[in-house]
């Protein structure tokens, strides 16, 4: 019964859409356990490129059981959208299912993100305004709605108006902003509660009776290691636990019922939003990955940061997933890019080395990237099927980065479809 866990290793956008999309081909079961809308994730298959915002990347299987877990955040509108987008192309929705315990986003969410990122000013997150984390606020103070609320219009209609009734006072009183309408809003989250009452379902259930009978369930993280509430550069992070351990709680499935957890990276980093981020490059070298890579962002299209390969970024993320192999993404992007850097340490200004990640980024903005230089390699690589029809010198980039960060490189990305991966 294997589990397979793909979480984002770096600041997200590593390429786990793809790599869902491929082993979700011998996969019975996909779940998404946290996050919400603010995930993008790319599938390019057959010529058709795919979005995914919220509804699992196994979808594009039409056998394949996707659910989303208690620790997903909702947005009924949102995941109605993708639904009709998706059964416009062809691709059937029947086999999703919707945890009960998942909260939903309501519009003072969305509301309350945009007010508090304007408040924060220069201080800003940068956050995608999806209403991620006052939706997780409410969760964790326990007055957040939830699917099973949402699609019983009575219980709804009142948890709803007593919710809004509180976060009116705050809209208007401290915020000086409009209120939202709550018999308008009443209305449209009852009819949209209709609409996803079919697909509610334990998924905690599913997941575990898929195991027990033997069937290969795949986990896919959203967001990045980085990105973590905990383990991420807070407070420039978002508000549920990408990194392994948030799999279990997020879909309700122990940790012993865990096989494998594969790490996604890029072989660069790349971030969006504000905060810390030490091999950034802000001069034309870090433009000339963004525009080879077509860096910008699957959600709000805004341009993202971009930098060097960040080793002990990797071995942080290798010992907080629990790492069983890594899979790196877009190393066609840096071929003909000449010498390549590795940051292997950080160094303070008194002269101490640091090879672990630092907790804080207060710690953090005292550090300075130690660089590896690495022969680069030149060529188009997206032609090759196989390791071995690699340069010598991507090999060889790929073997060191495999000994610096300490987990074996599974999979290579030379480009964005299926057939673009090769498999070690
Ligand atoms: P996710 O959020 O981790 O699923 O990643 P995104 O979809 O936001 O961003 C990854 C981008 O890189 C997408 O546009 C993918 O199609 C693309 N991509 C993934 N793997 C590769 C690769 O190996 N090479 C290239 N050139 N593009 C890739
Ligand atoms: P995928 O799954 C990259 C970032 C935002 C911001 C911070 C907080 O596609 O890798 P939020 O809206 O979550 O409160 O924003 O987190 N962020 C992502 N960056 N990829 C993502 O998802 C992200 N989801 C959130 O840019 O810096
Ligand atoms: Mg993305």
């Amino acid at each position: 019964m294997p589990a397979r866990v793909v979480v984002g290793v770096q600041w997200g956008d590593e390429g786990k859409g793809k790599i869902i999309d491929i082993l979700a081909s011998r996969a019975d079961v996909v779940v998404r356990s946290q996050g919400g809308n603010n995930a993008g994730h790319t599938v390019e298959n057959g010529g058709q490129v795919y979005k995914l915002q919220l509804i699992p990347s196994g979808i594009l299987y039409p056998e394949t059981l996707c659910l989303l877990g208690s620790g997903v955040v909702i947005n009924p509108k949102g995941i109605l959208g993708e639904i009709d987008a998706l059964e416009a192309r062809g691709i059937s929705c029947q086999l999703l299912r919707i945890d009960p315990r998942a909260h939903v986003i309501m519009p003072w969410h969305l509301l309350l993100d945009g007010l508090s990122e304007q408040m924060r000013g220069k201080a800003e997150i940068g956050t995608t305004k999806k209403g991620i984390g006052p939706c997780y606020m409410d969760k964790a103070e326990r007055s957040g709605l939830r699917i099973y609320d949402l699609v019983h219009p009575e219980l709804f209609a009142q948890k709803a108006r007593a919710a809004g009734e509180m976060k009116n006072r705050l809209l208007t009183e401290f915020y000086h902003a409009k209120p939202v309408d709550l018999d308008a809003m009443i209305d449209e989250y009852t009819a949209y509660g209709r609409r996803l009452a079919p697909y509610v379902a334990d998924v905690s259930v599913l997941a575990y009776n898929a195991l027990k009978e033997g069937k290969e369930v795949l986990f896919e993280g959203a967001q990045g290691t980085l990105l973590d509430i905990d383990y991420g550069t807070y407070p420039f992070v978002t508000s549920s636990h990408p990194v392994s351990g948030g799999v279990c709680v997020g879909s309700g499935i122990g940790p012993t019922l865990i096989d494998e957890v594969i790490g996604a990276a890029k072989a660069y980093t790349t971030r969006v939003g504000a905060g810390p981020f030490p091999t950034e490059l802000l001069d034309e070298v870090g433009d000339e990955i963004r525009n080879r890579g077509h860096e910008f962002g699957t959600v709000t299209g805004r341009p993202r940061r971009c930098g060097w390969f960040d080793a002990v970024i990797l071995r942080h993320s290798v010992r907080v997933n629990g790492l069983t192999a890594l899979a790196i993404n877009k190393i066609d992007t840096l071929s003909g890019m000449g010498p390549l850097k590795v940051c292997v340490a950080y160094k303070k200004a008194d002269g101490s080395v640091v090879e672990d990640f630092p907790a804080t980024i207060e710690e953090l903005a005292q550090c300075q990237p130690v660089y590896e230089e690495l022969p680069g390699f030149a060529g188009d690589l997206s032609g090759c099927r196989s390791f071995e029809e690699l340069p010598e010198a991507c090999k060889n980039y790929i073997r060191e980065l495999e000994r610096i960060c300490q987990c074996p490189i599974r999979m290579v990305g030379v480009g964005p479809s299926r057939e673009q991966n090769l498999e070690r």
